[in-house]
């Protein structure tokens, strides 16, 4: 295959960018009324309008010439039947198939992956009617009142998410609370929550052997051994992984145990039994509508031609930015608290995935692979960081998340969190230039000395990027849909720029050297260097302050 930035596709969008680049919005929607309408598509009761683009139609057949270039259609292919997508670990990576519930049977290594995902999907629901109905007891017989995922990164930010996103679609009166990290801080709030005899622990790892997850169950299983003295606490314990072995060696029965596999990649694990807390809440219905939202983007994601085609289009209007208009960051900007784990569960998705410095051949690239995402819900974020996003020296593109939600009770709420988004999406393509900033000066009575002083400052640069999605409502199949939607763009941009989406042994190297760190730390021994002094200092420096106290 050819190198990306040597493909003649990749030097017309270079001439193009040229040709274009540099023209200011407004005056595309000034010399054309129907520009709205052109730049707009829409599946799954998802709403995109991408008109506030630094693009013309000629843009787009250029972007679709490079799909075509880097053979799109087959990578897209390779991921659904199940090809061995993640190469470096000798996987595919089928979570499409776990919300496909009408496929015939898809087998991988000679096993119908299909009927191992209804079986999980029947146990998960059969688990969620015995919880949800207090038939499943705890240790002194009292039913479960309270779930508590314990998990981390992938094994914790969807069902987060979920859970965050569609407490409307509540049919359980469980308490379901998460521990993620091991600041004490987290678990001795979590304790004031939650009573011992009907406290549910799921210990959810892909691999049973993340550090961090594995801290926080042995601490909440000596808790609960205090609380509840030497009974069998088995009742109280169930585990999600894909390493059964060491969860049985844990002391986890084997019912109790929810498979996921090792061609399901945890950051793309939320339609599996990693959703489980999802399910507890909503039940099996609503978490079948939530799968069922995802599949139907995925056959949106297979068919659709590109310029309809969403994943596609927000994959290739991100690429042309970091490309051509060279931006390091990306905002996500949910107008909703209902969708506030939206960013960090992408950032995961997007950044876990392309963090990338070879191809797939294991060349270095002579590209940039992904950037930086950032975010915050919509209100809280125009008091805070939106200043950079309006007058910082780098263009940040931007895609707003707006649900359509029911509007009868606060109507003026609603209203004003709409007219918030689309004010925010207008200035950035607006802006103001310094001539209109020192007549809005004058009109306030400045004098023309001082409004020509601070005119540059009041300039607005514009011509910044940003999509509108409109959620017709944030309801499980939407909510599907939306994720599934990300998850196509990142693995559109993993395609252009041949990578693999689906590894992350960056991430790996911090777990590496914790052991010895934390070896130096507990040891009375001075401490190893581990890199030069700085790393011994600061244990030095801490340890003292401990002795102090
Ligand atoms: O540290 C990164 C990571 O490996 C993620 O990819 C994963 O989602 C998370 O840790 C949790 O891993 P596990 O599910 O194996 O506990």
């Amino acid at each position: 295959m050819h190198k990306l930035t040597e493909l003649n596709e990749w030097h017309t969008l270079t001439q193009h960018y040229q040709d274009i680049g540099q023209i200011p919005m407004r005056t595309w929607f000034q010399n054309d009324p129907h520009r709205f309408s052109q730049f707009t598509a829409e599946a799954c009761g998802l709403f995109l309008d991408y008109s506030r683009h630094r693009i013309t139609k000629q843009t787009l057949t250029h972007l679709h010439n490079l799909t075509q270039a880097v053979n799109l259609k087959s990578k897209i292919e390779s991921l659904f039947t199940g090809e061995c997508v993640n190469h470096t670990e000798n996987r595919p990576a089928l979570h499409t198939a776990l919300r496909n519930q009408t496929a015939p049977p898809l087998y991988f290594k000679g096993c119908n992956i299909s009927a191992m995902i209804s079986d999980s999907l029947a146990k998960m629901s059969e688990f969620t009617i015995h919880l949800q109905t207090g038939q499943w007891k705890g240790a002194t017989g009292k039913a479960m009142t309270h779930v508590v995922n314990i998990g981390i990164g992938g094994s914790s930010l969807g069902a987060q998410l979920g859970t965050q996103a569609l407490k409307k679609y509540s049919v359980s009166p469980l308490q379901i609370d998460f521990i993620t990290g091991v600041d004490p801080t987290e678990l001795v709030t979590l304790l004031t929550k939650i009573p011992p005899e009907t406290t549910l622990f799921l210990i959810s790892s892909k691999s049973f052997s993340t550090l961090e997850t594995l801290t926080n169950a042995n601490t909440l299983r000596n808790w609960l051994k205090d609380q509840l003295g030497d009974i069998d606490l088995s009742p109280h314990f169930i585990a999600t992984t894909a390493n059964p072995e060491k969860a049985l060696a844990y002391g986890i029965k084997e019912t109790h145990i929810f498979p996921i596999w090792d061609w399901v990649g945890g950051r793309y694990s939320i339609w599996s039994a990693v959703g489980l807390p999802l399910m507890l809440l909503i039940g099996p219905a609503h978490f079948k509508a939530f799968l069922r939202g995802a599949h139907e983007m995925d056959e949106h994601f297979k068919t659709a031609p590109f310029n309809r085609n969403l994943p596609m289009l927000l994959a290739l209007l991100s690429i042309w930015y970091i490309h051509f208009f060279n931006t390091h960051a990306e905002a996500l900007i949910p107008y909703s608290q209902c969708l506030r784990y939206l960013v960090p569960y992408l950032q995961q998705a997007s950044m876990e995935s392309l963090g990338k410095t070879v191809s797939l051949n294991g060349e270095p690239l002579s590209y940039a692979s992904g950037s930086v995402l950032l975010g915050e819900e919509g209100c809280e974020g125009q008091h805070s960081y939106h200043q950079l996003l309006h007058q910082g020296s780098q263009i940040i593109p931007v895609d707003f998340i707006l649900p359509m939600n029911d509007n009868s009770s606060y109507k003026h709420h609603h209203e004003l969190l709409l007219a918030s988004c689309l004010s925010q999406a207008e200035a950035l393509m607006k802006g103001k230039t310094p001539e209109e900033a020192y007549e809005h000066l004058i009109q306030t009575h400045l004098t023309k000395d001082a409004a020509q002083k601070l005119a540059p400052h009041y300039a607005t640069p514009g011509n910044r990027p940003s999509n509108i999605l409109l959620i017709k409502q944030l309801s499980p199949y939407h909510l599907g849909a939306l994720i599934a939607l990300y998850e196509h763009k990142i693995f559109v941009q993993s395609a252009i720029w041949n990578i693999n989406a689906f590894d992350q042994f960056g991430v790996e190297l911090g777990k590496q050297l914790l052991p010895g760190i934390l070896n130096d730390i507990q040891s009375n021994k001075a401490p190893i260097n581990q890199d030069g002094t700085a790393t011994s200092a600061l244990i030095n420096m801490i340890k003292h302050h401990w002795n102090t106290l």
